[in-house]
């Protein structure tokens, strides 16, 4: 008999068509996300599951569902599982390292510049008729070549968005739980720590996962030592920032602005942000070309069939401590 398994979204590319020579696959029929009864309804029996990082697989839903050997969450990020309850279970959890590296750093660009030459509010004065003309103050920006670009958490991705600042002439600086000495030297970086970092450079871009010890690495205290007039993006994970001490910050004009990507209670914003002119805010896009998606899926599927085929899969996500 085929093992069931689930695929919580329909995802780009072919791979529910891959998975149907092998299992039986139960496909979401809906544009949208499943509702938390229909993911617990649908993964019954199922035997593997291809996840997104929006679908919440806490300890109650991994125990209600005991015939799962392995979720296969099409991110990179998998704060969504509960992974302590998953390894109790014997449940393999795996991940898409690597393929969205470079999207998701371009979308951090994105961001920067957008947020430095006013690029969001330039274009909707422009579409509603407004523009009369050059002026000599229209739309002052900031200049991003030249100044301090300050990177935490210096993984893949946080080195890719280091990388493309030299294009720039930036003064590169990072903070990493640990360091990164040839790093260091290949990309020309300093290293700091978090609060001198944050006092010193005029683009923080994250870009450490979201655990326990990271939830609100940015608080309120840190958000205070941020140099004034500096910018904050944001491409990793919202619970990062204490998305009510930044909206204060930028309501106040101590910081110039935010670019966001993710939020604190995604996909809901904080009262005030979406009202701020100083901010750009995307629907949590980082990976989101159609190359890198399809790779995405394809990993997803290979890590899937290889748990449930016996065989080792090629991205597990190591077993918490
Ligand atoms: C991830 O893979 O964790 C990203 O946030 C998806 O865009």
């Amino acid at each position: 008999m085929r093992e069931k398994v689930l695929v919580t979204r329909k995802l780009p590319g072919s791979m529910a068509e891959g998975l149907r020579s092998s299992f039986e696959v139960v496909l979401n029929p809906h544009d949208r996300n499943l509702t938390r009864g229909e993911l617990f309804r649908m993964a019954e029996g199922c035997a593997g599951m291809i996840s997104l990082l929006s679908d919440t697989l806490d300890r109650e839903f991994i125990e209600s569902h005991p015939r799962l050997k392995v979720i296969a969450n099409c991110a990179v990020g998998y704060n969504n599982i509960d992974l302590h309850a998953a390894a109790e279970r014997g449940i393999v959890v795996t991940n898409t390292p690597g393929v969205l590296t470079e999207t998701t750093a371009d979308l951090a660009w994105a961001l920067i510049l957008a947020l430095g030459r006013r690029v969001v509010e330039s274009d909707r004065y422009t579409r509603e008729g407004r523009f009369g003309g050059w002026a000599p103050e229209l739309f002052l920006g900031t200049d991003i070549y030249g100044k301090t670009l300050g990177i935490v958490g210096l993984g893949r991705i946080g080195a890719a968005v280091a990388r493309r600042a030299a294009g720039f002439s930036m003064k590169l600086i990072y903070h990493s739980r640990s360091r990164k000495p040839e790093l260091e030297k290949a990309l020309g970086a300093g290293y700091r720590e978090l609060d001198s970092l944050l006092a010193e450079a005029d683009f923080i871009s994250l870009h450490t996962p979201l655990d326990p010890g990271t939830r609100h690495l940015l608080d309120r205290r840190r958000i205070s030592l941020m140099k004034p007039g500096s910018f904050l993006i944001n491409t990793s994970r919202g619970p990062l920032v204490d998305e009510g001490a930044l909206v204060e910050a930028l309501a106040s004009g101590k910081l110039a602005g935010a670019g966001l990507d993710v939020y604190e209670n995604e996909p809901e914003l904080h009262p005030g942000l979406a009202g701020l002119p100083n901010t750009v805010l995307l629907p949590h896009i980082g990976s989101a070309s159609t190359e890198t998606r399809v790779k995405m899926a394809r990993m997803a599927a290979e890590n899937l069939t290889a748990v449930l085929t016996g065989r080792t899969p090629p991205n597990p996500v190591p077993l918490p401590e």
